[in-house]
């Protein structure tokens, strides 16, 4: 996720801007730049790289620049999505006539068409961002509307917004009109700063927060513009409208953590949203896959004789769903490696073979040296990955990138939901251009596919129970985990988050395992998570996974049972009974998933652990 700020004010707009942009560094970002306006000019810099870089870029700038006199700019800090992470991509974007300068959070969907209209109207571009379509078009609106206009800029803006399709936050300064900032928002966050005297715009509260504390929450679809002495918000439309004022009474610290006390618990809460984001511009309205960034061409997908799936940890566990959607949806084999195993294994791969590579950082080292050895086999590999630019899906022939924003916490939860979607796009996509599956079957996945964030959102709001169960748990010695099909990653997943988080003992089995051995664990007490199939799915699936509940149940184990809505089969033998939204049998860990990441970390904090930093653990192990 990119780091926005606006300043309008007495103070140096430079100073709030690039203070701000420090604030919002620990969104993650691989470039910054700025935009200053004064005396009829815009000043700008912008640098790929860390803050420092544009710092020492800028310093290098005089007082005459105006880059260090001016009083209105906007920042930016770049999580990379469009185009690679570079001087020329990073933001802010210019129109040709450098009167106007743009940044952007999100993704722009219809940015190919825009991008194809604007270079046949002659315009050249400077960049691979969808951005810069932004800034092009703002100016051929602001050139349209009339120059008396009242607010011009804002009204461009909204001529612009009504235009542009997908996710993103948009903040514009004109080089004419010193003393105002403008912004639009649709599915990405906007927050205005009320201040005395001067006024602010960000990504989030923290960029302003050692200014003011009082903001104004701005709603889906809306434009603002801030001058010194105002805030006005109007409608995509133009109609007037009213953001949310609000106090925070956070500090700066736990501004960048949203108000959470944890990274990890607002990444959690950003799930919903980030299954949205990486479903976004990849679902056509016929509820067709679309997955212009593959570049494996549809002919290299047909001849796919062979899947295997490499990874490690979560992502592994991620891998582990995969192969049960891919060979369901396509009928292609499917494996899934430990990364650190794979190459010792001597698997048996040659260029029919579609390598999956799924790495939430792309620097893994066991998954990085998996992956080259599959290249030296000839097989084609398809990295999942959510940091652009990184080193695995750079050494892949192709990359679906996953929009979870920088996970911050060690801990891996918005990327592992976001690997979920992202794989079970690809298994979609090749069932579809392999002809496996009609457009209609796909469509109906599709569908269902789409629903599951607002499944997710429902889930996040019934944990008060599963807190408080975690409080009671924490005492506990061990915790062991049972799944059947997509439950049983599912139940390896919740067992590692308890062992990473709360250095506790905790295992995942297949529940069909237990009778072959771990059952002689089940002592008097012992907590069992069991993670029940739909029972609306295969009738066996179901049926058999409450017999594995009954069978420690009778040994004496305090029975935590995850199972759909309305399925009352599992009620009498349930300690703790955790609902989830009815979901189809194979995308049930996107919701099953959830009551664990917080069972795992509310025990962890009742235990007084470091939940974002567990003790000897790193976030990306760049080492075998
Ligand atoms: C999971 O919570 C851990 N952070 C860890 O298992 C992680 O998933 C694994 O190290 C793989 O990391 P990657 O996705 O960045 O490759």
């Amino acid at each position: 996720m990119c780091g926005i700020v606006g300043y309008v004010g007495g103070q140096r707009a430079l100073d709030v801007v690039l203070e701000g942009l420090r604030r919002l560094e620990y969104r993650g970002y691989d470039s910054a730049g700025v935009a200053i306006v004064h005396q009829g000019e815009l000043a700008t810099e912008k640098k790929a790289g860390k803050l420092a870089n544009l710092t020492e870029a800028v310093s290098g700038h005089t007082v005459a620049d105006g880059i260090a006199a001016g009083s209105t700019g906007i920042g930016h800090t770049r999580w990379a999505t469009h185009g690679a992470p570079n001087d020329r991509n990073a933001h802010p974007h210019l129109s040709e006539d450098r009167a106007i300068a743009v940044i952007h959070n999100g993704i722009i969907e219809n940015f190919a068409q825009l991008r194809t209209e604007l270079e046949a109207a002659g315009v050249e571009f400077a960049s691979d961002t969808d951005t810069e379509c932004a800034a092009h078009l703002l100016a051929r609106a602001y050139a349209e509307v009339p120059a008396d206009t009242t607010s011009r800029l804002a009204e461009a803006m909204r001529r612009v917004a009504r235009r542009l399709e997908g996710a993103f936050t948009l903040l514009a300064v004109h080089r004419d009109l010193p003393d105002v900032v403008v912004g639009a928002r649709r599915n990405s966050p906007l927050v205005a700063g009320r201040g005395q005297g001067e006024n602010f715009l960000a990504s989030d509260v923290s960029a302003f927060i050692e200014h003011t504390r009082e903001a104004v929450e701005l709603g889906q679809d809306q434009v603002v513009e801030i001058t010194p002495d105002a805030i006005t918000v109007t409608t995509f439309a133009g109609a007037a409208a009213e953001g949310r004022d609000y106090h925070v009474d956070w500090d700066a610290s736990a501004a960048e953590k949203g108000g959470y006390d944890h990274f990890m618990l607002k990444e959690i809460a950003e799930q919903p949203q980030a299954v949205a984001d990486t479903l976004r511009g990849r679902l056509t309205e016929h509820g067709e896959i679309l997955l212009d960034e593959m570049r494996l061409s549809d002919e290299d997908l047909r001849d796919i004789d062979k899947v295997f799936i490499i990874a490690c940890g979560t992502a592994y566990h991620a891998g582990m769903i995969a192969k049960y959607a891919i060979e369901h949806w396509t009928r292609v084999p499917c494996e899934v490696e430990l990364a650190s195993e794979f190459r010792y294994r001597d698997p048996v791969l040659d260029r029919s073979t579609l390598v999956i590579a799924i790495s939430q950082s792309g620097e893994t080292m066991d998954t990085l040296m998996a992956l080259r050895h599959a290249k030296e086999q000839k097989a084609r590999v398809l990295a999942i990955c959510n940091t652009n630019g990184t080193t695995i899906p750079r050494e892949s022939d192709a990359v679906l990138y996953t929009r979870a924003g920088p996970e911050v916490a060690v801990a891996s939860t918005k990327a592992f939901l976001t690997q979920l979607a992202a794989v079970y796009l690809v298994g979609l996509y090749l069932a579809q251009v392999r002809g496996i599956k009609y457009a209609d079957e796909v469509s109906a996945v599709v569908e269902q596919l789409q629903r599951m964030p607002e499944a997710i959102a429902e889930v996040l709001k019934t944990m008060e129970p599963v807190r408080e169960l975690a409080r009671d748990l924490a005492k506990s010695g061990q915790v062991l985990f049972l799944g059947r099909h997509v439950g049983y990653p599912v139940a390896l997943e919740g067992a590692l988050k308890l062992k990473e988080l709360a250095y506790m003992h905790a295992e995942g089995f297949a529940a069909g395992e237990l009778k072959h051995g771990p059952i002689a664990l089940i002592d008097q007490g012992t907590p069992v998570v069991a993670v029940v199939p739909s029972p609306h799915g295969r009738e066996s699936l179901h049926g058999k996974v409450v017999s594995n509940i009954q069978e420690v149940r009778a040994r004496g184990a305090r029975t935590i049972i995850i199972a759909e809505e309305g399925d009352e089969d599992v009620v009498p033998y349930a300690d703790h009974l955790i609902r989830v939204p009815r979901t189809p049998t194979l995308l049930a860990p996107l919701v099953t998933t959830v009551p664990l990441q917080v069972l795992a970390c509310e025990i962890a904090t009742a235990r007084g652990h470091d939940v974002d930093q567990p003790r000897n653990l790193a976030k990306s192990v760049t080492v075998e």
